[in-house]
């Protein structure tokens, strides 16, 4: 008898849920439109779920007249937030906690005269929400490499973006440390990422077939799948339960669930459902 097994850690980590929780509960009781600013999550089918609940999609704040709009995850710089006031619109704040505490932090740092160094990837939106914490400035780097040619201050604090390993981080760090004379890190890596891909890692490497679910356009969920195809060939990525195929089950008597951390709990529990019809069907 084939057997499914869910990894430990999979799908939708603490903050998207939040975030989830607070949109749905806006497109409930908002008076006017209910509008993300972006893409709530690299979800396509829960941002198709959204707009059939009555939340769409803005890019801009520019681009929304009135009612209420709903901060990502990710953040936003506090001038978007202002911004959006200014326009008259309702906020929903469902910036991350675990973010939230990189803006602290990195505010901290520069209140107290650090130079800031941000280990993280520029450009990235939650990147820009940190700079735009720390009033705008401040080095983003991703590799030590980067602060060769750069010029730093007697006294420098780190803070690093959530989704960073903790080796990009050391690895910085271990560049900085015998250039300064008092350096401050403050550790803001969140584990859900790293989490879920040890327990897929873990999982796949005992699986004959292993179902990844989440965004095609999900950065999070697409390493996942080049994660669990290193361990296991027989490794699929799927944004919906309907895309699975009964011959990828030929013969096959382990088969491993793992989701991104933007995939609700609701569509593993769909996407073993149709497993366990599929299995029972052979
Ligand atoms: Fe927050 Fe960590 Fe998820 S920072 S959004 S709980 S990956």
């Amino acid at each position: 008898m084939a057997t499914i097994e869910v990894a430990r850690y999979a799908g939708a980590c603490y903050g998207v849920e939040r975030a989830l929780d607070m949109a749905y509960t806006a497109a409930k009781d908002a008076s006017g439109p209910v509008n993300t600013l972006g893409p709530l999550i690299h979800n396509p089918l829960v941002v198709q779920d959204l707009e059939r609940e009555g939340v769409s999609v803005v890019d801009d704040v520019e681009q929304a007249d009135s009612g209420t709009v709903i901060v990502r995850t990710h953040g936003v710089v506090p001038s978007v937030v202002d911004r959006a006031r200014e326009r008259g619109l309702a906020v929903v704040d469902a910036t991350c906690p675990y973010v939230k505490k990189v803006h602290h932090a990195a505010r901290r740092l520069v209140s107290e005269g650090f130079q800031l160094v941000i280990v993280g990837e520029a450009g990235h939106p939650e990147v820009e929400g940190i700079l735009g914490a720390a009033g705008g400035s401040a080095l983003v780097v991703q590799e030590a490499s980067e602060l060769e040619s750069v010029e730093l201050s007697r006294r420098v604090g780190v803070v690093v973006q959530t989704t960073q390993t903790a080796s990009a981080l050391s690895r910085v760090v271990a560049a900085i440390a015998p250039r300064v004379s008092e350096l401050h890190v403050v550790n803001t890596i969140c584990e859900a990422t790293s989490e879920r891909q040890q327990a897929a890692r873990e999982l796949a490497s005992s699986c004959d077939c292993m179902i990844v679910i989440g965004g095609k356009n999900s950065a999070n969920t697409c390493r996942l799948a080049q994660i669990c195809t290193e361990a296991c060939r027989n490794t699929h990525h799927i944004e919906d339960s309907d895309e699975m195929l009964s011959s990828w089950l030929e013969g096959v008597e382990h088969i491993g669930v793992t989701a991104g951390a933007s995939t609700p709990s609701s569509h593993i529990k769909r996407a073993c459902e149709r497993l366990q019809m599929l299995l029972d069907a052979r």
